[in-house]
């Protein structure tokens, strides 16, 4: 072990989109349900871990001494956010609190934009943590198992980003039709190359630019209470097990029904808690009414899915982008806020900068 050395380390992670949602949880951040996603290219955050070593007179306090950053400025709310997670990870990195530490961080996209960064950030936080603990541990195992760690540390840190240390598909919890999957961190699903699900689009339909009013903490709180708790987490496994038939038979309106059928499930458990969260606005149900009427009448495959938030996202094979796109331009971009959108894709996952 050597902590007498200055480790500068920087990450780029994406973001990512589930089809199949998580939502509840339980113990320290395992899923009630395995969800599936899948992983943006351009919605990116950069992390930069300056871990400085303190004199051993310094190091005595046995706290986490962290200083974070966002795009430049002191960012208290998330800053906290970090210092907890850092503190928590005591047992799996005991030296944390002999080094003084600065993340500094920025996104690809606007805090604004309804996507969620919590994912892309911790996930990047991960990923400079695992290389810290490579280098100063001396660890060299198999390639796959540093991404398995940085997965289960992301997942410490917010759940939906142990999913986006990986590229494409990505899969997180045990299920019965995923062997080796787990609730301790994610994995990469195989997807035969010459399927229409190997290289989709992404688009994101900005309804609403506001910070959402209900927290995914607090939304997963809510499950604990919810009287369809437990039907739920059913519900989940068999979509689960449905939508992977439908991507490995290449079947595109079996793929939509299950996927709008989870993000219309996770706004009605939302909107059936206790207190409610109504996150859909009018403009939300008129794209979701659009999409379905085009799908239906033009034969192009696409589908929607939303998030914890008003904003709606087009799912579609990238081979129909054209079609898809003049479809956005046409009959969608008005219904959002000040016609914006995002034109994203599934991406290859992580990338090292330093
Ligand atoms: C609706 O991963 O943000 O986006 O583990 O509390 O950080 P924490 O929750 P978070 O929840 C994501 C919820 C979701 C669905 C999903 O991404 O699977």
């Amino acid at each position: 072990m050597n902590i007498s050395e200055q480790y500068t380390i920087s990450w780029q992670a994406p973001s990512n989109i589930a089809l199949i949602k998580y939502w509840g949880k339980h113990g320290n951040q395992l899923p009630n349900n395995t969800s599936l996603s899948i992983t943006l290219q351009k919605a990116t955050t950069t992390t930069r871990l300056t871990a400085t070593p303190l004199r051993v007179t310094d190091s005595l306090n046995n706290g986490i001494n962290v200083d974070f950053k966002f795009e430049g400025a002191a960012q208290p709310t998330f800053g906290s956010r970090i210092e907890k997670h850092l503190a928590s990870l005591s047992r799996q990195m005991p030296y944390l609190k002999d080094f003084k530490l600065a993340v500094d961080s920025s996104n690809t996209f606007p805090h604004s934009a309804g996507i969620a960064s919590s994912a892309s950030s911790m996930a990047a936080l991960s990923l400079c943590l695992t290389d810290l603990q490579k280098n100063i541990t001396k660890y060299n195992k198999i390639e796959n198992d540093f991404f398995r760690s940085a997965s289960l540390l992301a997942r410490l840190g917010s759940g939906s980003a142990s999913r986006s240390v990986y590229g494409g598909w990505v899969t997180w919890g045990k299920s019965e039709h995923i062997p080796g999957s787990s609730d301790e961190y994610a994995s990469p699903l195989e997807i035969d190359k010459d399927t229409l699900f190997q290289d989709m689009g992404v688009a994101v339909m900005i309804i609403s630019s506001k910070p959402k009013k209900l927290s995914s903490s607090i939304g997963h709180k809510l499950m604990e209470q919810h009287p369809w708790a437990q039907a739920r987490y059913l519900q989940a496994e068999e979509n689960l097990g449905q939508i992977l038939k439908a991507i490995k038979s290449g079947d595109f309106e079996e793929f939509s029904r299950i996927t709008e059928n989870e993000a219309l499930s996770l706004h009605s458990l939302l909107m059936t808690s206790s207190p409610e969260g109504l996150l859909m606005k009018p403009a939300s149900l008129k794209i979701i009414e659009e999409v379905r009427h085009f799908r239906k009448n033009m034969g192009i495959p696409v589908c929607f899915t939303m998030d914890a938030g008003p904003n709606v996202l087009l799912i579609y094979p990238k081979s129909y982008k054209t079609q898809v796109t003049d479809f956005i331009q046409s009959e969608i971009v008005h219904h959002c806020e000040n016609g914006k959108w995002i034109d994203d894709q599934i991406g290859g996952g992580p990338m090292k900068i330093i």
